[in-house]
C-alpha cells in the first residue's frame, strides 16, 4: 500500500457507511469546485470513497477513472443504494479484476477492497462513458448528463412556445445547452447565463455553445452567493426545465428552489419561461412568487408556463 498520496472522495456518502477523510479531495462533477478524476494522475490517490452514480455507464466510467487514479495496493470502498446500482456494484468491480468483500447496510451495498496491480476493462469502460458527439441532438454531450443522448420531451414543449427574447436573461440548469441554442437565435439577447451544478454539462455546454453573448458557469442554482456573483442585476427573461431529481429521489423542492431564484434573479416585468411534468405541484409556487402567470401548453405529460414577475 502506498504510504503518501491524497485520500479521493466521490459524492457524499452516509458518513456512517464509509470512513472518510477530513482532507478528502472531492472528485464529484455534482459538486461546484471539485476536481475533475479525468485529470487525476494513474496512481496518485492512496485512498478512495466513492458514492456511485445510479446509471450503469456512468458508474462503471466513474469506478473505472478512480481505481485507475487509485495507487496499485491502496484500499477503496464503492457504495450506491441497492436500488439505484448498488445491486451491480460486486459484479462491476470484479470484472474490473478487483477482489471484494461485498456487504449490506442501511439499504446500501458496499463493496471494500484493495485496487488490483493488474485491472481489467477499465480502458472500455472510460470510452462507453466518455463525452462525445450525439448526432441526434446534434450536441457534445456524455452519459450522466440530464437526458445525454435524447430531448427531453419537456425541453422539446418549451422550445415550441419560446417567444423571440431580448434583453438579459438567463438558463438556470441549462444540461448541454440544448435551450440555450434556442435563445441564442433570438437576434435581440443580448446576454444569456447558462448555469449548471453537473460539470460534464457545463463542459458539453462550452462545445456546444460558441456564442459571445454566452456566459457558462459551473454553479448550484439554490445558493444566493452564487447568483448574486453570476447574476448581479436582475434579468428580463429566465428559462428553465428544472430538476425535480436529488441523487436519484425525487425532489420536488429542488424545482420550487429553482422558481424562488429565478423570482429574486428577475427585473420587474420579467419573464420566466418553465416546462415542467403535469404531476408537479409548481403552480401555486409560481401564483405566490409571479404576478402573472400563464399555461402556455400541456402536451406529452408537461406543461409550458409562463410567470411574469
Ligand atoms: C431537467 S434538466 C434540464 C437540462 C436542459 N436545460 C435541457 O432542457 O435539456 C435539469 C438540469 O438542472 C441541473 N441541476 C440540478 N440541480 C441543480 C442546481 N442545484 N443548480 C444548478 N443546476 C442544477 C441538472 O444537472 C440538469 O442539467
Amino acid at each position: 500500500m502506498p504510504e503518501t498520496g491524497a485520500f479521493g472522495l466521490y459524492g457524499t456518502p452516509p458518513s456512517d457507511l464509509a470512513d472518510m477523510s477530513a482532507g478528502a479531495i472531492q472528485f464529484s462533477p455534482l459538486i461546484p469546485g471539485a476536481r475533475s478524476l479525468e485529470d487525476q494522475p494513474d496512481g496518485s490517490l492512496s485512498e478512495f470513497v466513492m458514492l456511485a452514480p445510479p446509471g450503469t455507464v456512468e458508474r462503471r466510467y466513474a469506478m473505472a477513472q478512480g481505481l485507475r487514479a487509485l495507487a496499485p495496493g491502496a484500499p477503496f470502498t464503492v457504495l450506491a443504494p441497492k436500488d439505484k446500482g448498488g445491486a451491480r456494484l460486486a459484479k462491476e468491480l470484479k470484472a474490473f479484476g478487483c477482489a471484494i468483500e461485498p456487504y449490506s447496510k442501511h439499504h446500501h451495498k458496499i463493496c471494500s477492497g484493495y485496487r488490483p496491480e493488474a485491472l481489467e476493462g477499465i480502458a472500455q469502460a472510460i470510452e462507453d462513458g466518455a463525452p462525445r458527439f450525439v448526432e441526434d441532438l446534434g450536441l457534445w454531450s456524455q452519459p450522466g448528463i440530464f437526458s445525454w443522448n435524447r430531448t427531453d420531451p419537456g425541453s422539446a414543449a418549451l422550445i415550441g412556445q419560446l417567444p423571440p427574447l431580448e434583453g438579459r436573461g438567463a438558463d438556470f440548469g441549462c444540461g448541454a445547452g440544448l435551450l440555450a441554442k434556442t435563445i441564442l437565435g433570438s437576434p435581440k439577447v443580448t446576454q444569456v447565463i447558462l448555469l449548471d451544478i453537473d460539470r460534464r454539462a457545463i463542459e458539453a455546454a462550452r462545445r456546444n455553445i460558441d456564442d459571445p453573448r454566452a456566459r457558462i458557469e459551473w454553479a448550484d442554482v439554490r445558493q444566493p452567493g452564487s447568483l448574486a456573483t453570476l447574476c448581479p442585476t436582475a434579468l428580463d427573461f429566465i428559462v428553465m426545465n428544472p430538476p425535480f431529481h436529488d441523487g436519484g429521489a425525487e425532489d420536488r423542492a429542488l424545482g420550487q428552489a429553482f422558481i424562488a431564484a429565478a423570482a429574486g434573479t428577475l427585473r420587474k416585468g420579467g419573464s420566466l419561461w418553465l416546462t415542467a411534468n403535469r404531476h408537479l405541484p409548481y403552480e401555486a409556487v409560481l401564483r405566490d412568487t409571479f404576478s402573472r402567470v400563464t399555461l402556455k401548453v400541456e402536451e406529452h405529460g408537461f406543461k409550458v408556463y409562463e410567470a411574469r414577475k
